[in-house]
């Protein structure tokens, strides 16, 4: 039996109708593909304006990769990171949600949707060709044979998950220098995680927004220090029409030595 690859094998994928996007794109070849999230052009904003040309990026839940592509287009060298397996996915146990009601039946449409979404990292892989590398496996468990990045993003990820500061612990050991969190938060002055998904909104795809003030402990605690908060909005339709979001780009240096 042939021995599992370390890096995702490259997916030769031609036909967009078998794939879902969260990003839209501009793809050669076949135009705009429409996502939930439209960053065209804001990738600078994105990353807080880092430099990121000659540096080693780990982009951690690069989803259709736009992320990815872009920084390697402006002379980065990638590793995108997705997930395994929907099995990964963390939602709110909302009673109702058919996450709660039938698991079976959600995982079943998850996977093929996480699937779809791959196949649109390896088609929009293919036709801007990237040289970009995919991991898949699980943001809490961030391997160290990955090594070390000079910077690592963590766009919009941390929303998703019951743990946010396991994985964002995960996201340190991986950055020898930066790290880019970029993520709604919460509008408080105190180091506080705000819950999002509630049983009367029925959000179950959200958990916390973390405020500044909570980042910058975390990142003390993970050897990070707090440079730069920027904020800014971009185009998202993920409720069926585009709405502006405002969300926060922190950027955090690896100090030194200890505080
Ligand atoms: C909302 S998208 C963010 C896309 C991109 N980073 C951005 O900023 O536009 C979140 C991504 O995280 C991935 N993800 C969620 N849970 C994960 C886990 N436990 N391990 C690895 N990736 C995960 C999802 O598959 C998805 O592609």
């Amino acid at each position: 039996m042939a021995a599992k690859e370390f890096y995702a094998h490259p997916r030769q994928i031609s036909d967009v109708t078998e794939c879902e996007f969260y990003h839209t794109m501009d793809l050669p070849g076949i135009g705009t593909v429409n996502g939930s999230w439209d960053l065209r052009g804001r990738i600078h904003d994105y990353i807080g304006g880092i430099p990121v040309r000659g540096r080693r990026i780990l982009d951690l839940g690069a989803a259709n990769g736009f992320c990815s592509f872009d920084v390697e287009k402006l002379g980065a060298q990638v590793v995108s990171f997705d997930a395994e397996s929907a099995t990964l996915f963390e939602n709110l146990p909302i009673p109702g949600a058919l996450f709660t009601d039938d698991y079976q039946s959600w995982l079943c449409s998850a996977e093929r949707r996480l699937d779809r979404l791959k196949n649109g990292y390896w088609l929009a892989h293919r036709l801007q060709h990237s040289s970009a590398r995919a991991y898949y496996g699980d943001i809490y468990h961030v391997p160290d044979a990955l090594g070390t990045f000079d910077i690592v993003l963590v766009g919009q990820v941390l929303v998703h998950l019951r743990d946010p500061i396991a994985a964002l612990q995960q996201a340190a050991a991986r950055s020898s220098d930066t790290l880019v969190i970029t993520e709604a938060v919460a509008d408080a002055d105190q180091p506080v995680m705000r819950l999002c998904g509630t049983v009367a909104n029925g959000v179950s795809y959200a958990w916390f927004h973390l405020s500044r003030a909570f980042y910058r402990e975390m990142l003390l605690m993970f050897g990070f220090e707090l440079v730069q908060i920027t904020q800014a909005e971009y185009i998202c339709s993920h409720s069926g029409y585009p709405e502006a979001m405002p969300l926060t780009t922190l950027v955090a240096r690896r100090r030194s030595s200890a505080p």
